[in-house]
């Protein structure tokens, strides 16, 4: 069952859940469509994010690399404003439940359920050798989210139909084996849930293609690669500065929607924001000084931060326990419904 609310607090908050993966760079889609949500409602709940190195996996990771990345994506968040006061932070492989816990939930999932999903079909169209762990991560993924009764999970929208599969999970094995889980919910932004590539508009901003020149703003990036990256977006032959649904605008769109994320603003505001504009290169400047004036405090609390690793692997330390204490017990009560009670006897000599 759920776990009722510490003393002197009324109200149920929502606990949330979301993780990101430490692998390829941070982008602005990642920033706008999942971290900046995470950091902004986090004083209205209950959280727990997740840097996800067991997924990052999935898709061959050089060792070495996997460890500084994993750090560096803590720190990110960390600079992004997750506020450890507010929100465990934790590293998935730290937390031996979510990989016990995939394995349960493995047990009780179609193959047919993950032969469909459409990032599956993606990742291994581009792969000469599937591997298992492709194919199971979304599993992976429910465990994540189950195991902590999450009400809520914040991610952008090429995210949705695994939370979806998740849902289906919980909802079988609740079947199966009586209400175990809290059946979760997608909650994905109106605007931000898809920023697309600045190379081609027509294609979400992606962590595998987000090195190559001109594909995105990374979030570490400095001013003067920012500025250059936006200027150089692509965009239409025409002149007009306004949301537009038609293909052929995707780019102004584009342009136009991570304004708004930024600032806040409306949609109407944020056309008559541009409406003294002269043409595409101002509203690409523009857009390029508030993407500058939101990352570099960033960047720069990030600086800090990396540099001292024995403070962040306190706090991922102190997250992991934060973490443990809810899904370890969450995960004795999934054994216990399978029927994995039998105790390991003592030893006999
Ligand atoms: P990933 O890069 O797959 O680890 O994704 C981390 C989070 O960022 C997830 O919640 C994704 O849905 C979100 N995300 C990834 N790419 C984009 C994008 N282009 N636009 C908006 N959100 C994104
Ligand atoms: N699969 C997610 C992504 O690539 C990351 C993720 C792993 C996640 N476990 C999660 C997101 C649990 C939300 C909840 O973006």
């Amino acid at each position: 069952m759920k776990p009722t609310n510490p003393p002197g607090e009324t109200a149920a908050r929502k606990r949330v859940f979301s993780g990101i993966q430490p692998s390829g760079d941070v982008h602005l889609g990642n920033y706008l469509g999942a971290i900046k949500g995470w950091v902004d409602r986090q004083t209205e709940k209950d959280n727990f994010f997740c840097v996800v190195d067991l997924h990052a996996i999935t898709t061959p990771q050089d060792p070495d690399a996997l460890v500084r990345q994993t750090r560096s994506m803590s720190a990110l968040l960390l600079a992004a404003g997750l506020d450890p006061s507010l929100s465990a932070l934790f590293v998935q492989s730290h937390v031996t439940a979510h990989a016990e816990a995939c394995w349960l939930l493995n047990c009780v999932t179609p193959v047919g359920w993950l032969e469909r999903m459409t990032q599956y079909k993606d990742k291994a169209a581009k792969q000469e050798s599937i591997t298992t762990g492709l194919l199971d991560y979304p599993v992976l993924m429910a465990g994540d989210i189950l195991l902590y009764d999450a009400d809520e999970v914040p991610v952008g929208d090429d995210q949705r139909q695994h939370v979806e599969l998740a849902r289906d999970i919980a909802q079988r094995f609740n079947r199966l084996y009586g209400d175990t889980f809290v059946v979760p919910q997608a909650v994905i932004p109106q605007v931000g849930a898809r920023v697309m590539g600045l190379d081609d508009p027509t294609a979400k901003m992606s962590k595998s293609e987000s090195a190559a020149r001109g594909h995105a703003v990374r979030m570490l990036d400095g001013p003067d690669e920012i500025q250059r990256s936006i200027m150089r977006a692509v965009t239409d032959s025409g002149n007009e500065i306004r949301f537009s649904d038609d293909p052929g605008k995707a780019g102004v769109d584009n342009l136009l929607g991570i304004y708004r994320v930024i600032t806040g603003r409306g949609e109407a505001e944020t056309e008559a924001d541009f409406a003294d504009a002269r043409g595409y290169g101002d509203l690409k400047a523009r857009v390029a000084e508030v993407v500058i004036d939101a990352l570099t405090p960033i960047r720069r609390r990030y600086d800090e931060l990396i540099r001292d690793t024995a403070e962040l692997d306190r706090l991922l330390a102190r997250g992991a326990e934060r973490a443990e204490a809810v899904s370890g017990p969450k995960l004795d009560e999934m054994k216990r419904r399978v029927g994995l009670t039998l105790r390991r006897p003592a030893h006999t000599g």
